[in-house]
């Protein structure tokens, strides 16, 4: 017997999350900062470096990277779930998302958006193309440099036990890696 499979709807898009969830940083043109929360965000290319993220045109988010192009890509952990929900649910249109929630800025090596201090790592990047898909703009991005905390790495990579990297499921509902398994396969 073959395995049932149900039909849904093509809207129901949040079938392809869990999905990892950060947090990006652009200067606003009166030099403060606003932060979104993403959750449509993947890397497309390692050589060069590029990331592609889709954003929504309602945002200021998407009006202040069509205008300078530079940000940072914030990463979570279990930790952040709260600012990842409150950053996501109201616009910087609206509020300052930055002081309201309180957060304190790592200087950046090649731009002038900031990192987000205690995040689990952060990258810098600056806008190369910019691709319309409707209700969003998918923005292709070089990675111009990355950080990571200290405390969560391994031999180049994530410690999983310690980094508990925070993945969004749909509205309020997150959840976390719950165990490392090896394929077995050999080449
Ligand atoms: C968990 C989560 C994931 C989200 N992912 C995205 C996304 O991938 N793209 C997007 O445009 N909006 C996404 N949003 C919604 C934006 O974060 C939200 O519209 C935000 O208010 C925009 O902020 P801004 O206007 O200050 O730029 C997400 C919200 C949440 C809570």
């Amino acid at each position: 017997m073959s395995t049932s499979y149900r039909g849904l709807n093509p809207t129901e898009y949040y079938t392809l999350h869990p999905r990892p969830v950060y947090l990006i940083v652009v200067v606003k043109p009166d030099g403060g900062f606003n932060v979104m929360t993403i959750a449509w965000l993947t890397p497309v290319s390692s050589d060069p470096p590029k990331i592609a993220l889709s954003i929504s045109k309602d945002s200021l988010t998407h009006k202040i990277l069509s205008e300078n192009g530079e940000f940072t890509v914030n990463i979570l952990g279990e930790e952040h779930v709260d600012i990842a929900y409150r950053a996501g649910s109201i616009s910087g249109f609206k509020v300052d998302k930055w002081s309201m929630i309180g957060f304190k800025p790592v200087e950046s090596k090649f731009i002038t958006a900031p990192g987000i201090d205690g995040c689990y790592g952060f990258l810098e990047c600056k806008i190369s193309n910019m691709i319309d898909v409707g209700e969003c703009t998918l923005f292709i991005a070089d990675i111009l440099s990355i950080h990571v905390r200290s405390d969560l790495v391994e031999k180049g990579f994530w410690n999983l036990r310690k980094a508990r990297i925070l993945l969004h499921c749909r509205s309020r509902i997150f959840t976390i890696p719950g165990r490392i398994i090896y394929a077995t396969t050999r080449r």
